[in-house]
C-alpha cells in the first residue's frame, strides 16, 4: 500500500511517542511516587543539556510466548545512546522499570551490547543506569544469554574505557555481576538494592530473617560488603556524582586524565603541616587533614569513604592534574592494613594504573592487623593484592611517609623497592622493621626478663631503639627515601615531581597477563 509523505511522518511520530511513553503514565507515576525518576529523565540530568542522541529507539522484542506479541513497546525497556558530559562523549543505557519491570531480554540486551561495542570502538566511557527486575521471565534462557553477552563486554572493556554503574532500583540475581565488573558503583538511598539471592530464599535456606534494605541496600554495600563505592541521597545526586567522578578520568586508557585550570598556588606552603603529626608515635591524627592541606583547593573526592576507613582512597588535583590518593588513616585501627583495606586499596591502585592517573601515597602504617580473624580470612593473599597492585603499576608514583613505615607494610605501601618514582619522608618518619616496644621485647627478652613497661632499664632500651631506628635517615642514607622534606613544602614537592614525571614510560615484561593473588 502506497503512503503519502504525510502518513509516513505521522507513523514516525506515533512510534516515537510510543517509545517516549514507555510503560504508560500510571507506571511512570508509580515510579515518581517511589522517589525514582524515569529512564529518560535520568539521562537528561546525567548528560550536558540537549546532547542525548538515542539509538535503537524503535527496537522491539520478538517473543511470542505468554501473549507477549500483543505487548510490544518500542525501545523494549531500555533507553540507549550517547551524549556528552562536560563536553566529552559518553555512552549510556538506562533501564526503564515501567516496561516489563526493566527486565533484560534478547532485544534490549542487544541494544546494551551495541552501545558498549561502539563505546569501545571510539574510546568513550559507558554509564549504566540499572533499574530492573532481572532476566525477563517470558524469554527464559534467551534473557540469560543476553546477560552473558553483557558480562563478556564488561570484561573486555575493563581497563579500556571507564565503566560506571548506577543502581537506581532493584538489581538482583546474576544481574549484579555486570555492575560488579564495572569500575565504580553508585547506589541510591531508599530505592536501590543489590543481592545475589533475596530475603525469601535466604529465609528458606538459612532461616535468617533479613530485609531487602539490610541485605543489599546502599548502607550495607558502602559500609559492610564494599561492593558499592558511593551512596547518593536521590537520583539527581547520583547523576551529578557520576558527572563529577568522570571529571577526574580520561575517556579511555590511551588518554591522560583531563587537566583543569588551577588557581591554588603551586608553591603554597602550609605551616600547619609541620605540626600535624603528633610527636608521640601512638597518638592518632586524621590523615584527611594532611591530604586537604596539600591538594588543590583542599578538595578530596573520597571513594568508599564508609568502608575500611583505615585506608583512604580517592581523587584530587595537584596543579590542576588529577591524581589518585591512597593513604593510611592513623585515626582508624591505628592505620593498620587489614583484609578490607587491602582489597579497597588494590582495586583503586589498579584502576588508576589502567587509566593513567598518577598515584600519591601518604603513609603512616604500623603493619598488618594481627589476629586469627585476619589470618583465617587470608590476610596473606589479600595483603599480597595491594603489594602486587603497587608493584605492577607503571603510572607516576610518589610516596610521602608522614610517620610509621613498619615491616612488610613499609614494602607494600609504594616503597622505592617496588619502583615508586619519588619517595619523600617527613622528619617525623619512623622507618623500621617494627615499633620500638615490639623490637625491645624480642631483642632483650632474656636480659629484661619480664620487666614492666615502666622499668627504667626497659625504658632506656626503648629510647635507644627509637634513637637508632625510628627516623627517616637510615632509609635516606641508602636512597630508599629520595628526600626528607619539611612538611610545609609537601604540595610544591609533589607538583614539581609530577611535572618531572609527566612523560614517564615504564613497562612490565611481555606476558599474557599477570596472576594477581585473587
Ligand atoms: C518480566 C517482570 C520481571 C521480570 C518484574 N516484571 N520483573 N517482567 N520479567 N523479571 C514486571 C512485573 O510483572 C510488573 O509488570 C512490573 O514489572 C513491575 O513489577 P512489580 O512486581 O509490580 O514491581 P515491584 O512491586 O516494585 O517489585 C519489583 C521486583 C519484582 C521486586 C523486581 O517485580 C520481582 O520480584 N520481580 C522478579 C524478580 C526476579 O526473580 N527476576 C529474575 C531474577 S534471576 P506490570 O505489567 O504489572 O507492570 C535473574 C537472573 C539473571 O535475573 C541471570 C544473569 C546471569
Amino acid at each position: 500500500m502506497a503512503h503519502t509523505i504525510q502518513q509516513r511522518l505521522e507513523e514516525l511520530k506515533r512510534r516515537n511517542a510510543a517509545a517516549a511513553a514507555g510503560g504508560g503514565p500510571e507506571r511512570k507515576e508509580r515510579q515518581h511516587k517511589e522517589g525514582k525518576l524515569s529512564a529518560r529523565e535520568r539521562i537528561e540530568l546525567l548528560l550536558d543539556e540537549g546532547t542525548f542522541e538515542e539509538m535503537d529507539r524503535l527496537v522491539t522484542h520478538r517473543c511470542t510466548d505468554f501473549g507477549m506479541e500483543e505487548q510490544k513497546i518500542p525501545g523494549d525497556g531500555v533507553v540507549c545512546g550517547y551524549g556528552r558530559i562536560d563536553g566529552r562523549v559518553v555512552f549510556v543505557f538506562a533501564q526503564d522499570f515501567t516496561v516489563f519491570g526493566g527486565s533484560l531480554a534478547e532485544a534490549n540486551a542487544a541494544k546494551i551490547c551495541k552501545v558498549m561495542d561502539r563505546a569501545m570502538q571510539v574510546g568513550a566511557p559507558v554509564i549504566g543506569l540499572n533499574d530492573s527486575g532481572g532476566a525477563r521471565i517470558q524469554e527464559g534462557v534467551v534473557s540469560l544469554a543476553g546477560y552473558a553477552d553483557i558480562f563478556l563486554r564488561n570484561t573486555l572493556a575493563s581497563g579500556v574505557v571507564p565503566q560506571i554503574s548506577a543502581i537506581m532500583g532493584p538489581c538482583a540475581g546474576g544481574a549484579v555481576y555486570s555492575p560488579a565488573i564495572t569500575d565504580f558503583i553508585v547506589m541510591v538511598q531508599g530505592t536501590s538494592y543489590m543481592f545475589v539471592t533475596g530475603p525469601d530464599v535466604i529465609r528458606t535456606v538459612t532461616h535468617e530473617d533479613v530485609t531487602k534494605e539490610e541485605l543489599g541496600g546502599p548502607e550495607t554495600h558502602t559500609t559492610k560488603s564494599g561492593v558499592a563505592h558511593f551512596m547518593a541521597h536521590d537520583d539527581p545526586d547520583c547523576l551529578s556524582l557520576i558527572r563529577e567522578l568522570l571529571s577526574f578520568l580520561p575517556s579511555n586508557c590511551m588518554e591522560d586524565p583531563p587537566r583543569q585550570p588551577c588557581s591554588d598556588p603551586i608553591d603554597r606552603e602550609e605551616p600547619a603541616l609541620d605540626s600535624i603529626v603528633p610527636a608521640e608515635s601512638d597518638i592518632p591524627y586524621d590523615m584527611h587533614d594532611v591530604i586537604q592541606h596539600v591538594v588543590d583547593d583542599g578538595y578530596f573526592f573520597e571513594v568508599q569513604d564508609h568502608y575500611a576507613q583505615n585506608l583512604l582512597i580517592g581523587f584530587a588535583r595537584l596543579g590542576g592534574q588529577p591524581v589518585g590518593i591512597v593513604a593510611n588513616q592513623p585515626a582508624v585501627l591505628a592505620g593498620t592494613l587489614d583484609i578490607n583495606a587491602s582489597l579497597k586499596g588494590a582495586r583503586f591502585v589498579r584502576f588508576c594504573d589502567c587509566f593513567n592517573v598518577p598515584l600519591i601515597t601518604f603513609e603512616d602504617v604500623p603493619g598488618f592487623l594481627p589476629g586469627t580473624q585476619q589470618e583465617f580470612g587470608g590476610i596473606i593473599k589479600h595483603g599480597a593484592k595491594l603489594l602486587f597492585a603497587f608493584a605492577e603499576a607503571t603510572v607516576p608514583k610518589i610516596t610521602v611517609i608522614t610517620r610509621k613505615a613498619y615491616g612488610g607494610a613499609y614494602c607494600v605501601m609504594a616503597s622505592k623497592h617496588i619502583r615508586t618514582d619519588m619517595n619523600y619522608a617527613f622528619p617525623t618518619a619512623e622507618i623500621a622493621v617494627m615499633g620500638a616496644e615490639g623490637a625491645v621485647n624480642i631483642l632483650y627478652r632474656r636480659e629484661l626478663n619480664g620487666a614492666s613497661a615502666t622499668d627504667d632499664r626497659r625504658k632506656a632500651k626503648v629510647e635507644e631503639f627509637k634513637d637508632l631506628f625510628a627516623n627517616p635517615y637510615i632509609a635516606a642514607e641508602r636512597g630508599y627515601v629520595d628526600e626528607v622534606i619539611q612538611p610545609r613544602q609537601t604540595r610544591r614537592k609533589l607538583i614539581t615531581a609530577l611535572c618531572m614525571l609527566e612523560n614517564k614510560r615504564d613497562t612490565t615484561p611481555p606476558k599474557k597477563h599477570g596472576n594477581i593473588p585473587l
